[in-house]
């Protein structure tokens, strides 16, 4: 008996037919063993922008296979990421069987073949995924030195809500963002702290302004490579790691990123309820904003909401103004604030100095207070007549 007689019975059994199937004599000639499993391969630098394109969508399910990166400056495939993990059954429930005939069985396929594409598409169903309570804020841009972590810093210090705590969690390898906040001391950080079982809560240490801040923490290349592999094996590590630090909701995370669609930004793009792109008031962030627009469509989180903030808009020239003008003509009300250029913000980082406690009369100053205040109205809504801290 011919193989494709058993496969043509399972096919009529499931109701279908196999004449769109093509038999395949296998060879086991060539084949050898591995026993032990491929690790997955991670490409150093750490801050390149220049990943791979995402690959077709695959004709099969490839599970806990890490697909590449999206590629900042390249077309981006309308695809969702698709590094996933095979859900178990507590994780997303499936469809019962009925009765085992075969039109419950063929229901049955069907309906499980269909959410597996799903999950496949969108990821795991929001209810299926260990969310913090806390809202989370996750700063990204196209490219590099544009601002972000004087604004997550900056929103830190000033967007604490009655009762709640504001931690900034750093996910760039450059381990920056501390010193945006004043603190000096190498300590742990996510390098350190990467396991799911480590105790984020007690290592974030106090900023200015009743900030706290989790640094990326430094490492030599094989413990940022470990980490990587981390991320790119689980879309959810950070996701769970929020979970488990059991914030409030009146608690608030903001997230600084690296430039570019890296698998750092793709952790926090993941975990936001607002994404903040920041952008400059030049060619280059103005070319780069299609790409941007492409690359957030493949957030797995429906919710989730995107917004832009031009950064360093130089007053006194009229090329700068008028791309502000063209950003704004361009972004309409996804421009949610513009922070002008303020050497007091440049300067207070050098001094190791808080620029809101400094010279908070500066422009810069006085457009991150007005950044601020628009966030917080974006994300709470009701209670924007609440006081936003200074
Ligand atoms: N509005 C501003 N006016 C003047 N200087 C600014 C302004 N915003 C940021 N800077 C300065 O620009 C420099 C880069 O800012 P920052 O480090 O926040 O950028 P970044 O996007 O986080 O950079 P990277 O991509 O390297 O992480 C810093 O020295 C900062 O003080
Ligand atoms: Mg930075």
């Amino acid at each position: 008996m011919k193989y494709v007689d058993d496969i043509t019975k399972l096919f009529t059994r499931f109701g279908t037919n196999a004449e769109s199937y093509q038999e395949i004599q296998p060879n086991y000639k060539d084949f050898k063993d591995d026993p032990v499993p491929p690790s997955v391969p991670v490409t150093e630098p750490e801050q390149s922008v220049a990943l791979s394109p995402p690959a077709p969508t695959p004709p099969v399910l490839l599970l806990n296979e890490p697909q590449p990166p999206l590629l900042i400056g390249a077309p981006v495939e309308p695809a969702k990421p698709v590094v996933f993990s095979l859900p178990s059954p507590k994780s997303l429930p499936l469809t019962e069987p009925s009765a085992g005939s075969a039109t419950g069985d063929r229901q049955r396929l069907s309906d499980l073949l269909h959410e597996l594409n799903q999950v496949r598409r969108d990821g795991l169903p929001e209810t299926a995924r260990k969310r913090t309570r806390a809202k989370v804020i996750a700063i990204v841009s196209a490219n590099g030195g544009v601002g972000k972590s004087t604004v997550v810093a900056g929103l830190a210090k000033t967007l604490r809500r009655p009762g709640g705590r504001t931690i900034a969690i750093d996910l760039d390898p450059q381990n920056a963002l501390s010193s945006h906040l004043g603190i000096t001391q190498q300590v742990p950080g996510l390098i350190q702290l990467k396991q799911q079982d480590a105790d984020w809560v007690a290592h974030c240490l106090p900023g200015y302004g009743d900030t706290e801040c989790l640094p990326f923490g430094a490492g030599d290349v094989n413990a940022r490579r470990s980490l990587k592999q981390l991320m790119l094996e689980d879309p959810d590590w950070l996701n769970k790691h929020l979970a488990s630090m059991n914030l409030s909701e009146n608690d608030t995370v903001i997230l600084d990123t690296p430039s570019g669609a890296t698998v750092y930004s793709h952790q926090a793009l993941d975990a936001a309820d607002l994404v903040l792109v920041m952008t400059v008031a030049d060619a280059a962030s103005y070319l780069a904003l299609d790409t941007m627009t492409q690359w957030l469509e493949t957030s797995r989180r429906s919710a989730q909401q995107h917004r832009y903030v031009l950064n360093q808009r130089d007053d006194s020239r009229s090329f700068s103004r008028d791309m502000g003008v063209l950003f704004q003509r361009r972004l309409g009300a996804g421009l949610i604030g513009t922070i002008r250029l303020d050497h007091q913000l440049n300067e207070s980082l050098a001094y190791g100095r808080d620029p809101l406690q400094y010279s908070p009369d500066s422009i810069g100053c006085r457009d991150i207070l007005s950044l601020s205040r628009a966030v917080h109205a974006l994300l709470l809504p009701d209670a924007c007549n609440q006081q936003v801290t200074p």
